[in-house]
């Protein structure tokens, strides 16, 4: 038995490879370095789709027009509007049809952008915004939250973040996402599953609690002395850390680069970067300290948190940013597994009582 199925491979894939020896992720071919130089969000949504799904002439017409078709939704939001952002999120997802077509896939990855940015106005007492299909993917997210369009740094910065988180090997929102297709389910249920498992704060639901650690700490001279005492008191300090990395998160220097954008162009307050990079030391030292045979490093969540919070979008939403992206890869993960036909069902090892044998 393989707790946390550490090492265990459960899947062939094309889509993507993470390379935790030497910090490398590929995803169809092209490594993620290249990949936020070269692509925006629907062309990475085209690469992981293609084989698996219709292409449609223009990607990011269709992800617009799918934008469009999924905004009705949030009239019917009801009491949804009181739920935690991601819940309110897969509230709204679970009305979708549970189809394997394009359409289906389509909005799936529209509607995190849409339902994200029209719930967190409607708890703000603020009608919903709605799409402009002419728009890019980030450019809408953020009209659709702001009302406003936003700058061309800030669209490029959203952007990047999602190509970056788009798709991750088998990670365990992904793994939901392959066992529910397994069951020849649609890929409604399969990214269902798949939010419900990146809610958690040992995976998507970490960059939340790391502007908290930001707020406990307040200045970069105490860094030093608050990272010491919670991993004193045995904390885990969230955005550090990989099941599969062994060296750097690749994806935090590619949001760390995009966060260092944002501030040149004064969309992140310089305090707050130089507190970020205080921690960041403090934490890579004490950590190579105290667990030298751990290799913990940086993970993706750390400088999500701080662009997420430049771009305006609250906290306790960022699990849903998350999915706007991340998104694109459960679909093709689900529709790369619905193909293979075989159903995903491992073996347990009973360590309970067993029944008494009669005398
Ligand atoms: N801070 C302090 N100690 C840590 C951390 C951390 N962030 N991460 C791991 N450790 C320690 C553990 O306490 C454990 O110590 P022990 O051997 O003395 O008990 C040791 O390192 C190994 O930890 P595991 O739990 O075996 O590592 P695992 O591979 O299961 O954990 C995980 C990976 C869950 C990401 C972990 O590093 C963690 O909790 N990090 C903080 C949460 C976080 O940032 N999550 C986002 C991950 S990225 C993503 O999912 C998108």
């Amino acid at each position: 038995m393989k707790s946390g199925l550490e090492d265990v491979v459960a899947a062939e894939t094309v889509l993507s490879d993470v390379d935790g020896k030497n910090g490398r992720l590929i995803v169809r071919g092209v490594s993620l370095d290249d990949l936020v130089l070269t692509s925006r969000f629907e062309d990475v949504v085209a690469l992981l789709f293609d084989g698996f799904l219709p292409s449609p002439p223009d990607l990011r017409a269709a992800l617009g027009a799918a934008r469009v078709a999924v905004f009705g939704h949030l009239a019917e939001a009801g009491t949804v509007v009181d739920l935690p952002p991601v819940e309110g999120v897969r509230a709204l997802l679970a009305r979708l049809p549970d189809g394997d077509d394009l359409s289906t896939a389509l909005e799936l990855v529209a509607a995190p952008a849409v339902f994200t940015a029209g719930l967190l106005r409607l708890k703000a007492g603020l009608a919903p915004i709605a799409p402009d299909p002419e728009l890019s993917q980030a450019a809408d997210a953020l009209r659709m939250l702001r009302g406003s369009m936003p700058s061309a740094e800030q669209v490029s910065a959203l952007d990047r973040y999602m190509v970056t988180v788009a798709d991750h090997g088998l990670n365990a929102s992904t793994f939901a996402a392959r066992v529910v297709a397994s069951t020849q389910a649609g890929l409604t249920s399969s990214v269902l599953a798949a939010l419900s498992a990146l809610k958690g704060p040992l995976h998507g639901g970490a960059p939340g609690p790391v502007l908290d650690m930001l707020d406990g700490v307040g200045t970069p001279g105490n860094a030093e002395a608050w990272i010491g005492a919670a991993l004193g008191d045995g904390e885990r300090l969230m955005g550090f850390g990989h099941r599969v990395y062994r060296v750097r998160d690749p994806r935090a220097d590619a949001l760390k680069a995009a966060v260092r954008m944002l501030a040149a162009s004064g969309a992140i307050d310089a305090n707050r970067l130089a507190l970020a990079e205080a921690v960041e030391e403090a934490a890579l030292q004490q950590l190579r300290l105290r667990k030298p045979d751990r290799a913990l490093d940086t993970n993706v969540e750390f400088y999500t948190a701080l662009l997420l919070e430049a771009l305006g979008f609250p906290r306790e939403a960022f699990t849903c940013v998350f999915a706007m992206g991340r998104v694109a890869g459960w679909v093709a993960h689900a529709r790369e597994q619905a193909e293979t036909g075989r159903l995903i069902r491992p073996m347990s090892v009973y360590v309970g009582p067993v029944p008494r044998v009669a005398a």
